[in-house]
């Protein structure tokens, strides 16, 4: 595991305190008693409950529930070994601090600990579910994020999982190994007690393993995301035959079909980070964002950044993390935030009330986005550049930024020829040059509209849809870009110099 091979080099530069942040207590415990025990090290778990006990020797350690205590006997401990505190963060909370006795000392004796500790061949870990660090220790503290299970983690697994069930019901699986990567692929994503318990559910089902538990599985998968309540994973049927003009863009995604295979690994490319898309209402920024995910034939993942907000103190934080390292287990992957100006408007050192906490989230994102390094691309789409906190249009953080503005003659009549065929209609009956000028600063969502609108006139009166039936629901709207007029200008003013024209 490489997150192992980071600790490693940590401890061994002996850094006295890493901080854990993962919801698998159970996992990280075990791969850490690996790594005690390749280097030679006692492995002593604490929690309030049991206090200081040793993995190792399977003993406890008298009197220390109490955490002053317990650093203590850390303190005082002469060999080599790694101590894990659990819940330990209630500790460093503020919020908390009241319901204890004594908060302030176990601060304080934390620190001093941190202090002996210091070139000793003593590492102290807080595993938590929650990171929360208070100021006096931010400088002391390495923050390192447990993965969720990768391929092969799944794929041990599955085998010991497998083993386990034929041993138990005297049976014997015949696996094909091409259904197995797929099995082991649909359980990206999910931590190691949530793959354990779907595996066991679809062998146990109909003590059979095969072709029909994938579908289980995936459902199952979809389920786990979007309990998590802030992803949702996509099926996407959209291809890019549906999208009207906006070739510039177009050809930029096509270019990097194939960014994300080994092959483009081998050829020394990086791989792409993101794009973010601005423009006008109703262009098709969002149609666009999913056709990326068909083209390329990732999984799409909507990231519902309005949704991480909780109510309690340190959730939005851990909310965000946990999405993200999802769509990190499931890269290669695409991660799409949809109207991200309206996630992070506080974020902009505004006048909103949570500015403070947008303002956290949104720097923790602005760092993922900068640091991450699973190939997982970012497509965040915006209609205004107001609320935008300048930050993330900084160089450096998506690979373009695209400007998407109303659509040209050429492009409306692409639009049209898209959306009446959608309707089952011969384009070539229609005046599409007619419907082109009659158009004019119309978005390509008010096209669709107005075919529709007609459609209605025409069912109710019996008959087909005419060219003077779309013709007039045209004359008929008014358009966002009249209304919006002086929006949309300084949108394009500000995109002329910053952004790349997406047609
Ligand atoms: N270029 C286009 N080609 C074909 N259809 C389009 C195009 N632009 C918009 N549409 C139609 O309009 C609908 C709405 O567009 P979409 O949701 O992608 O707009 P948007 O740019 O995301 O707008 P908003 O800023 O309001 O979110 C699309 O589902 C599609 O049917
Ligand atoms: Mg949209």
């Amino acid at each position: 595991m490489k997150i192992l091979e980071d600790i490693d080099i940590f401890v061994k530069s002996r850094y006295p305190l890493l901080y854990l942040v993962s919801f698998e207590e159970e996992r990280v415990i075990t791969a850490l008693s690996k790594l005690a025990q390749a280097s030679k090290k006692e492995l002593f778990i604490w929690s309030a409950t049991q206090g200081i006990y040793s993995i190792t020797r399977n003993a406890a350690i008298k009197d220390t529930t109490n955490p002053v205590n317990a650093l203590e006997q850390i303190i005082e401990f002469k060999d080599r070994a790694f101590f894990v505190l659990k819940d330990f963060h209630y500790y460093m909370e503020d919020p908390f601090q009241q319901y204890l006795e004594n908060p302030l000392q176990v601060r304080r004796k934390l620190r001093d600990t941190l202090l002996a500790l210091r070139g000793s061949f003593k590492t102290l870990f807080i595993l938590s579910s929650v990171l929360h660090i208070p100021r006096e220790l931010e400088k002391d503290i390495v923050i390192m994020d447990f993965p969720l299970p990768d391929y092969k983690d799944i794929k041990e697994i599955l085998e010991r999982t497998l083993a386990n069930v034929e041993k138990h019901y005297n049976l014997k699986f015949d696996i094909d190994e091409i259904l197995k990567e797929k099995m082991i692929k649909a359980c990206l994503g999910m931590t190691a007690g949530e793959v354990e318990n779907v595996f066991a559910k679809a062998i146990v089902n109909d003590r059979q393993f095969d072709e029909k538990d994938l579908g289980l599985i995936i459902s199952e998968k979809k389920q786990i995301i979007r309990k998590a309540g802030m992803l949702e994973y996509f099926e996407v049927h959209e291809d890019f035959s549906n999208v009207g003009g906006l070739n510039g863009l177009k050809t930029w995604l096509k270019k990097r079909a194939g960014a994300f295979s080994e092959k483009a690994r081998q050829y020394g490319l990086p791989e792409p980070k993101g794009l973010l898309l601005l423009g006008v209402q109703g262009c098709g920024k969002s149609l666009v964002s999913k056709c990326i995910a068909s083209l390329w034939r990732l999984p799409l993942l909507r990231f519902d950044v309005g949704n991480i907000f909780g109510k309690y103190v340190g959730e939005s934080e851990e909310n965000l993390r946990k999405a993200l390292r999802v769509a990190e287990a499931l890269s290669p992957t695409i991660l799409w935030l949809d109207e991200i100006e309206k996630a992070f408007a506080g974020a902009g050192g505004g006048s909103s009330g949570d500015s403070g906490l947008s303002t956290r989230i949104f720097g923790s994102f602005i760092t993922w986005l900068q640091e991450k390094t699973a190939p997982v691309f970012v497509i965040a789409t915006a209609n205004s550049i107001e609320n935008l906190p300048p930050e993330l249009l900084r160089k450096g953080r998506f690979d373009e930024i695209f400007f998407v503005d109303l659509p040209t003659e050429s492009e409306r009549a692409a639009i049209f020829n898209i959306h009446i065929s959608k309707r089952k209609r011969d384009p070539a009956a229609y005046h599409i040059g007619e419907l082109v000028s009659l158009s004019e600063g119309f978005s390509g969502a008010e096209i669709e509209q107005a075919i529709i609108s007609s459609m209605y006139d025409a069912f109710y009166e019996n008959r087909d849809i005419q060219t003077s039936d779309i013709a007039k629901a045209l004359q008929e709207t008014v358009p966002l870009s009249q209304t919006m007029r002086e929006k949309i200008d300084y949108l394009r003013q500000w995109a002329k110099l910053r952004a790349r024209p997406s047609s």
